[in-house]
């Protein structure tokens, strides 16, 4: 059996020590908000957080989570900076298909957790990979910027 903790909740899973991450997250524990692009680690769209720190959960065995805790896209918006990036996502109404943007979405929100103030090469480092076909690219950087502004209205947010 493999424990993950994702998005608070305690799971015990009966899967291969070496299935990826992003497989037990869609299809045993149903969380199907996290993305399958390319399953190389070459788009970002199965992007999740270990500790807060942004992963590809399509290269991500079980095995090598150990006691970290996962957030996904469906629980992001309960962090400040999470709750801050999908509001200003909204507000410049970043999305067009919609397909990379739970990736999109998890790497700014970590991106902000660790730099409240971003400028433009921090943002493209942190974003650079995560590819989007439709190319929203600038609205994904003009929102990241607003949510650097933004007073958040998350739970424990402090400003
Ligand atoms: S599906 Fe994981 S990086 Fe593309
Ligand atoms: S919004 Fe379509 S791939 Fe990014």
């Amino acid at each position: 059996m493999t424990s993950l903790r994702i998005n608070g909740k305690q799971y015990e899973l009966d899967v291969p020590d070496d299935m990826p991450l992003l497989w037990a997250l869609r299809d045993v524990v149903g969380l199907t908000g996290t993305k399958f692009g390319c399953g190389m680690a070459l788009c970002g769209a199965c992007t999740v957080h270990l500790d807060g720190r942004p992963v590809r959960s399509c290269v991500t065995p079980v095995s090598a989570v150990g006691s970290a805790n996962i957030t996904t896209i469906e629980a992001i918006g309960q962090t400040p900076s999470g709750a801050k990036v999908q509001q200003a996502w909204l507000d410049l109404e970043v999305v067009q298909c919609g397909y990379c943007q739970p990736g999109q979405i998890m790497s700014a929100a970590a991106l902000l957790a660790g730099n409240p103030n971003p400028g433009d090469a921090d943002i493209d480092a942190a974003m650079a990979g995560n590819l989007c076909r439709c190319g929203t690219y600038p609205r994904i950087r003009a929102a990241i910027k607003r949510a650097a502004r933004a007073t958040s209205t998350a739970p424990g947010a402090s400003s």
